[in-house]
Parts: structure tokens; sequence; C-alpha cells
């Protein structure tokens, strides 16, 4: 049977980073390491969106070399492309074309509510001249996301909880696309409420959000999330740093100005050890605070990062590994480009066919 055939019966899990720099924690807790887990019982796709990246200014070297960096993290870290379609976005046109009829789809007003474009803005603004500043990717940004996940009939998208609003979008999209196209003969007037089409043009997504490492927060700053873009040096801890580098961002995490971890509360720092510790391990949050209870913050920093450093290690090297192979890398890249086109193309052609593009 073809690995297609295979898959047809199976769920169909999705899912992305943006290639605006190296791979961080967070990416790998709050993403990466729950994919993995589908790969034997779930039809997956797994991408390194370059596109998304161009909504900030890149250097087009370090882009190049970032898209190459993704994809071999991706395979270290257990995506295996026998199991899994993997692939770079801007090899499969279909995704910018799928995404300019649901721009035509969308509201001014629903991208505007959306939490990242409104942060981005807002640093974008506060830094210089106002609106004029603001790029109009970063506001349309959702809609290529969307398109990212409609064109493959997927059901599951395993993400961190800052992605869950454009999830919501990318929903409300396929609801409203379904019900603006139906298939032939369907008609919402005559059918009994609640009847789904059975043809529906898009299946409707679901996020699917991790309990824990969701939500990573950056060691400088506890308030904020992990970012690739954390100003602060030490704030984000790259898959790429060697262990003492992790270990030393982790001694400098920044805790509260007491000195010892209290059983009743615990402040944002200190919960971001916990909850960072309790991922890497597999442990319970409660479990690895009751080991820390009534203890110096430092033997929860110490442990913390040479618990990550031995996480993170054995995808440092096997990534290193990966990319001294460039024509591997080239090789998977083409298979799943393909892949990923022939059931792009296929979503593409029926909504171009339903909105009335005349087709040839
Ligand atoms: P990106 O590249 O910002 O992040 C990639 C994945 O990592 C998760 N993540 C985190 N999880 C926990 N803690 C953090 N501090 C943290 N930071 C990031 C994100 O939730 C995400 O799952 N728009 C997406 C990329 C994208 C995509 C898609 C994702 C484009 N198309 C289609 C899924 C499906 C983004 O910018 O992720």
């Amino acid at each position: 049977m073809t690995a297609a055939a295979n898959n047809a019966a199976k769920q169909t899990v999705l899912s992305a980073v943006q290639t605006t720099n190296n791979l961080h924690l967070g990416n790998y807790l709050g993403a990466i390491k729950n994919w993995v887990n589908y790969q034997d019982t779930h039809d997956c796709i797994f991408f390194a969106v370059d596109m998304h990246a161009i909504t900030m200014r890149q250097n087009p070297k370090q882009l190049h070399e970032n898209t190459y960096q993704a994809i071999a993290t991706y395979l270290a870290c257990g995506i295996d492309p026998k199991k899994s379609i993997i692939f770079v976005q801007s090899h499969v046109p279909a995704h910018a074309e799928l995404s300019w009829v649901l721009t035509c789809h969308s509201t001014m007003g629903e991208l505007s509510r959306m939490t990242q474009f409104k942060d981005k803005s807002a640093k974008n603004q506060s830094s210089s001249k106002g609106e004029d500043s603001i790029p109009t990717g970063i506001f349309t940004y959702p809609l290529l996301m969307a398109a990212d996940i409609l064109l493959y009939g997927t059901n599951l998208v395993p993400v961190g909880e800052d992605q869950k609003q454009h999830l919501e979008l990318a929903r409300d999209l396929a609801i409203r696309m379904n019900s603006s196209y139906p298939s032939d003969g369907f008609d919402i007037q005559k059918v009994p409420h609640g009847t789904k089409d059975p043809h529906a043009l898009f299946v409707v997504p679901e996020p699917l959000i991790g309990k824990v490492g969701a939500r990573i927060m950056s060691l400088q700053n506890p308030e904020a999330k992990m970012s690739k873009s954390d100003p602060t040096p030490g704030g984000a801890v790259f898959l790429t740093d060697s262990d003492g580098d992790i270990e030393r961002k982790f001694k400098r995490a920044v805790t509260d100005s007491d000195t010892e971890v209290k059983a009743e509360s615990q402040s944002d720092g200190v919960k971001n050890l916990i909850q960072i510790q309790a991922t890497v391990t597999g442990e319970t949050y409660d479990a690895v605070l009751n080991k820390y209870v009534g203890r110096g913050y430092g033997y929860l920093k110490v442990d913390t990062g040479k618990a990550v450093a031995s996480a993170i290690a054995p995808i440092r090297e096997k990534t290193a590994e990966y990319l001294r192979d460039r024509s591997h890398l080239d090789q998977v890249l083409k298979a799943g480009r393909e892949a990923a086109t022939a059931r792009a193309e296929k979503t593409l052609n029926e909504v171009y066919k339903r909105v009335g593009f005349v087709r040839q």
C-alpha cells in the first residue's frame, strides 16, 4: 500500500515553525516534541515556514541557512521522512494562492483583533513612525497560516498556546467558506438544521495544545513568552546552544527577591523553571515542586539547566550531522515538496472551481 493510501483513513496532523532564527526551547517543548508522537498513528505533515518569516525583514543568507537548520532540527528531533511529509512552505505555491482567496473572505476587523498583530504592531509603533512602519504581512499573516492548514484537510494542529487565536481564525474561515461554497446539490435551506455538507470544501481544524510546555517563558523576563527575538541576552535557550551556555542561562534565570521555593505559591520565574524541568523529564509539576520546597533557588536552577542540557545535546549533535549532508536534506525536501504539492493542488483546484474561476 502507498503511504498516501495508508494515510487516507488516518486523521491529518499538521504543524510548522517559522525560520526567523534558530529554534528555541519553547518551539521544542511547546510544539516539535509533541509532533513526534503522532507519526505512527496519524497522517503527519510538518514544514518550515519561510514565507511567514519575511513578514519581518530577514538577512537573506541567514534565512536560507535557518531554513535548512529548521529541517535538520526536525529530523534530529525524530520527525521521520518515511512517516511524515516534510517540506518548505515556499516550495508549494498553493499556500500563497489559497491565502489570497482567504484574504478576500476575511475582514480588517477580525485581523485587527489578533493579539500577535497587536503586540508586534505596538512594538513597531513605539519604535518609529506609527502605522506607516507596520509591514502589511504582519497584518495578513494569519491568512497565510489558515491557508497552510486548510490546504491539507488538517484535523489537528499541535501548537503552543500563543497560536490558539490564529487557529480560531482558521476555523472561522473554514466554516465561512464551507457555507459560502457548498458542494453541488447541497442546499442549506432545504436540509434539516445542523446537517453537514458531506463534501464540504474544508475540514474544520482543531488546535492541540499540550497540558505542559505550551507556554515556556523567557528566562530573563518570565512575564513574556520565550521568543526567537527575545531582546534580553540569555532570555531564550536555543537548540544550538552548548551545554555550558544552557547551564549558564539557567543559573542566571530571573526568579524573585525570595531565596527558597515555597509550597503554597511560586513567582512566574520559579513556575517557569519547574514547568520546564517537568516537561523535559516527564515528571508532574507537583513532583518537581516537592523536590525543591524549602531549598534555595540555586538548586532548582542548576538541576533544570542540567536536565535541559542533556535533553538538547543529542538534538544539537544530530542537527549538526544532518546539516553536513545538504544533498540528503535536499532529497528529503524534494520528496516532501512533491507529496505536499499533489495534495495542496487538489484542494486549491476545488476552491478555484467553487469560487467560480474558469479552470483549464
Ligand atoms: P512560531 O515559529 O512562532 O513557533 C513555532 C511553534 O512553537 C510554539 N512556541 C512556543 N511554545 C511554548 N512556549 C513558547 N515560548 C513558544 N514559542 C513558540 C508555537 O506555538 C508554535 O507551535 N504562526 C506559527 C507558524 C505557522 C504554523 C502554520 C503553525 C505557520 N503556519 C500552520 C501551525 C500550522 C508561528 O509563528 O510559530
